[in-house]
């Protein structure tokens, strides 16, 4: 790592084996059924296609376009939602995939976007979760990878002005404002 404003948090050989663990909670929850996907672009993107090649299991997968951040490392309370072509979920098991959960707008949004089509079962899978991030917002993570301290973070799908997002490791950005 040569950018003197990145700080690794996650490593990317960490980040392989909690995939591999949560897959395996994924697949032994799930086995026999049928699953779709929910994943929560663009952030989510990385991990999504990490994980749904550990699944061995039916899949589909779908998308939802939401915005929170506006480029900035302040989230805003606001969801912004692009609309998207979407799966039709009613009666079938979904999985909303989110890479990480901060205040938790964006995953309170995707869950009740879901809910509204009545699908049989919704969980969610959060890859990192910001120590005391979702307080009284949207606290139920089913499957949760990493907790991480209140930071900035980019790499591995995340972004800061569309930057670091192909990095395979998780680092904390120094922000200007630090
Ligand atoms: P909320 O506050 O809605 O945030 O739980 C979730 C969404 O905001 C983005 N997010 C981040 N993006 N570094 C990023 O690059 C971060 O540290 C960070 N924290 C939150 C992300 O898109 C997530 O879906
Ligand atoms: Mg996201």
């Amino acid at each position: 790592m040569n950018d003197p404003s990145l700080t690794l948090l996650i490593s990317a050989e960490e980040i392989r084996k909690k995939v591999r663990e949560l897959a395996q909670s994924i697949r032994n929850a799930y086995r026999g059924e049928e699953l779709v996907l929910v994943s929560v672009l663009k952030g989510s993107v990385v991990f999504l296609v990490d994980l749904m090649r550990e699944l061995d299991l039916d899949i589909e997968i779908g998308f939802l376009y939401l915005s929170s951040y506006l480029g900035e490392t302040t989230p805003q309370t606001r969801v912004q939602h692009y609309i998207l072509p979407f799966p039709k979920i009613e009666g079938r098991h979904v999985l909303i995939v989110e890479d990480i959960l901060d205040t938790g707008a964006s995953l309170l949004y995707a869950w009740q976007h879901c809910a509204e089509m009545k699908p049989q079962s919704l969980k969610t899978c959060v890859l990192v979760v910001k120590e005391g991030g979702a307080v009284g917002i949207f606290p139920r993570v089913d499957f949760q990878g990493f907790v991480i301290p209140r930071v900035f973070v980019v790499g591995y799908g995340l972004d800061f002005h569309e930057k670091y997002r192909h990095l395979p490791y998780v680092a904390r950005l120094e922000t200007p404002s630090e």
